[in-house]
This record gives C-alpha cells, structure tokens and sequence, in this order.
C-alpha cells in the first residue's frame, strides 16, 4: 500500500492556463482520500499527475517516499479508472478482467481464482462470458474497477467513475467502492464534483477551487467547520444563505450584527466574539445554513429576522421558505482567477442547471437572487452586495403561507463568520 505526498505541485500547462497552484496534500496509507471541486477547478490534472500521465511543472511528487516525479506510470503501481472506463469491445468480461494479469504473465490458475473472486465481490460474476456491449452502463464500470484494481495495485485512482450512470446505479456502486478498496486497504484517490458523493465516500475531503487547496479534513470536520466561505458554500445542499453585516460593539456591551433592517447581538462570552471583533466597523460575511434557521412565535426575543414569505417550496422530504428580509447579501467571495486563459469554470455543470430550475421554478414576480452555485463557477464577482431571500427549511410541513409575516429564528452557535475575502474570522477547531 501506499502514501501519496503533493509537495507545493503546480501545473501550468502549454498556453499558460494555471491548472494546479501550488497543492500541498497527504493521502495516507489505505485511505479514502476524495478529491472534490467545481467542474475545471484541476481535478483530472492533479490525478494525472499523481498517476504520470501529465508532467508536473513544479513541486515534487512522492509515492511510498519515493520521489515520483519522473517515474514512469508503470514504475508507480497504481491504477486508474475513468469516467468512461474504455473496455476491450471483443473480449468477454473474463477476458477484460484477466488481461492486466496476462500481460503480467500470471499464472493462470492464479488469474482463473482472481477473476472469479473480484468479479463477486463486484456482483458481476454472472456476466463474466458476455461482452460490455451487452452490459448496462453501471456493469460496464463494475469491470473497468475490477479491471484496474485486479493486480492489486498500491494506489488505485478514480475520476469521477460514477459521473455517467444513473442516481439509483450511482448510490449503489459508491456503496460498493467504499467497501472494495476499504476490504482492499488499498490507498485511493477519488475525484468528484458531487459533494454528496464526497460526504458519503471520503475518510477525508480536499476540497479545491481554481486549481487551490480550499481545506481538508473528515467529511464532518469540513461541513461543519469550514475553512472557507467557498467550502461552506459548495458543501451545502441547500443555498447557503451568506450576509454582510456591518460589525458594531455599542458601548462595549456587546457584538452588534448589524444587517440594516436587523440587529443580532453576540455577548463576549461566545467564543467567537473576540475575533469577530477585531472587524469593528467594517462588514463580515456570515454564512448560514437553511436548517440553522427557523419558524419562530413574533413574541420570540432571541435571535431573529422578520420578513415576508415570497416563495415555498416543496422538495419532497422537506419545504424551503424563501423570505424577503430586506437583508444585504453577497456573493460567495474568491480570489481573482489566477488562470490567463479562462476556458476554465464555467461549463455546463450540474450546480448551473440547478441554479436555472430553481430560477424557472421561482416565478416570475421573485427578484434575482444570489446563486452561489454561479458564483462558485466563477460567473460573478466577489463582494457583491444586493438584497437575497432567507432561504430557511421548514421541515415536512409548510407551517407558513405565501405573503405572510414570519419572524425567523437563528441559531447562533451555526453562523459561520468569514472575512471579506472568505476566509474564517474564528479558525476552524482542528
Ligand atoms: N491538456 C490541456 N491543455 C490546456 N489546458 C488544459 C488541459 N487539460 C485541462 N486544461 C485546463 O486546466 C484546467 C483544469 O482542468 P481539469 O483538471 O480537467 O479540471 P477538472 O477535472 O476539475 O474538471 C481547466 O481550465 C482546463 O481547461
Ligand atoms: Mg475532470
């Protein structure tokens, strides 16, 4: 089995597009490491590199400790599956599944039992005589794993193999991935650009964006306590509702949130107050959740917005109010795209169809509302200030109407604090 060091690697590649910015990462030996980030954030790239498919500009690359800069593909033990993983058309299952070990020159009663065992453990032992012409498309994926992990290599490296297949198909084989290569031990690296798929999977996340390490840690450290306002953000399967208030500490009393229509105070005995108010005077981004929100009584006296219910929204197991509060928002910060050739992020990706239904389903008479998806792409600038809908969860009833007044609580222990470029005001506890 194997570690995986990324010593300050970067990628430039011919033409001058910044691919990978200085990456620093460690996978540990039998871990599931995934790799996740928005569509051209440099993904492949780095994978490519680890496997010595693409050249590494600068920075240094160690396998087991070994430097692997210039080690050729086949010097590294590692196997690699793709989204399309390309089989033999003309050779059976059997035979797709038995090449890497022929070509080994195995023994082949050694390569008979080896098939026959992987190809159970991939529940495609009843297909081994037919051709992947004649498989569905999650079969066809089930043989190019079993195909790159049947000589048992020390580093298995997969991108985005379930991209392709449909959602019932695709929870059923991360599933059986993350039992595979954790019955394996074998060390692997996983690209996604799907955070659900990231949460479920990983022992830990990287996350990246524009070829930069955002932050890593377990899928729990990283929902949580996010290092970035970009992290918070992606992670989110709802809208992330992300504000700026000003900061105020009136007479020194306490910390005053102040979003123009609302105040929310913060005593100084929360453990954050300290930080956060170092940035007296000035403005925060404070990012919160849709379940850190919630329906409250108009007498309730902690914590809270009033607004007017534009919009519900049924999502089947749960309703999402979208409120006008009249609050300043903003746009997920980032940093300017260090890329020269911007063929980068903006592509059709899943995040930008997502934010379009939700446009069409919204109605006609809601204003634009700020779309961190569109952000995350790269689509808007950072630091935009406007006046966004409190996206909050109701939970399995609609226990509001449309054009109502509410009063919204909040929990205040799940704000997440960031400075004006995104970052955390109070450093994540890890
Ligand atoms: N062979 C190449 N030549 C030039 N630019 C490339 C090449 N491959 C990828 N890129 C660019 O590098 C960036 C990262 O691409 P990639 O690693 O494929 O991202 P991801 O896998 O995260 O979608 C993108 O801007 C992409 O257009
Ligand atoms: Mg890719």
């Amino acid at each position: 089995m194997s570690t995986v060091v990324l010593d300050n690697v970067s990628k430039i590649y011919p033409g001058g597009v910044l691919a990978v910015d200085r990456f620093n990462l460690r996978a540990e030996d039998g871990e599931l490491l995934v790799l996740l980030g928005p569509s051209g954030c440099g993904k492949s790239t780095l994978l490519r590199m680890i496997a010595g498919l693409e050249e590494i500009t600068s920075g240094d690359l160690w396998i087991d400790g070994r430097m692997a800069n210039h080690l050729p593909p086949r010097d590294r033990d590692v196997a690699m599956v793709f989204q399309n993983g390309a089989l033999y058309p003309h050779r059976t299952v059997r035979g797709n599944l038995s090449f890497p070990l022929e070509i080994a020159k195995a023994d082949p009663s050694l390569v008979r039992d080896r098939v026959i065992e992987l190809s159970k453990a991939l529940h495609i032992d009843e297909t081994l005589d037919r051709r992947p012409g004649t498989l569905s498309g999650g079969q066809r994926q089930r043989v190019a794993m079993g195909r790159a992990i049947v000589r048992q290599p020390s580093l298995f490296l997969m991108d985005e193999p379930l991209s392709n297949l449909d959602a019932g198909m695709r929870t059923e084989l991360r599933m059986e991935i993350s039992s595979l290569v954790r019955a394996l031990g074998v060390t692997t690296i996983y690209v996604t650009h799907d955070q659900v798929e990231a949460l479920t999977l990983a022992d830990r996340i990287a996350i990246m964006n524009r070829g930069v390490l955002q932050d890593v840690g377990t899928p729990g450290q990283i929902y949580n306590d996010p290092a970035t306002a970009f992290v918070a953000a992606f992670l989110s399967s709802q809208q992330l509702n992300l504000l700026a208030p000003q900061v105020r500490t009136p007479q020194n009393q306490y910390i005053l949130l102040d979003f123009g229509p609302h105040q929310i105070t913060m005593p100084w005995t929360d453990p954050r107050a300290y930080a956060v108010s170092q940035h007296t005077g000035g403005t925060i981004i404070v990012g919160i959740r849709p379940d850190a929100l919630a329906p409250v009584p108009e007498t309730y006296d902690g914590p809270s917005f009033q607004g007017r219910v534009r919009t519900l929204e049924y999502h089947g197991h749960e309703w999402l109010a979208y409120v006008e509060a009249g609050l300043p928002a903003v746009a997920v910060p980032e940093p300017p795209d260090p890329r020269q050739n911007g063929k980068a992020a903006n592509g059709g990706t899943p995040g930008r169809a997502r934010s379009m239904m939700r446009r069409l389903l919204s109605g006609p008479e809601r204003e634009p509302e700020h779309e961190p998806e569109d952000m995350l792409n790269g689509a808007s600038s950072s630091g935009t200030h406007r006046r966004a809908d409190l996206i909050v969860r109701l939970g399995s009833r609609p226990v509001w109407r449309t054009g109502e007044h509410v009063r919204v609580g909040v929990d205040l222990n799940r704000l997440m604090l960031f400075t004006n470029d995104g970052g955390r005001i109070d450093p994540p506890r890890r």
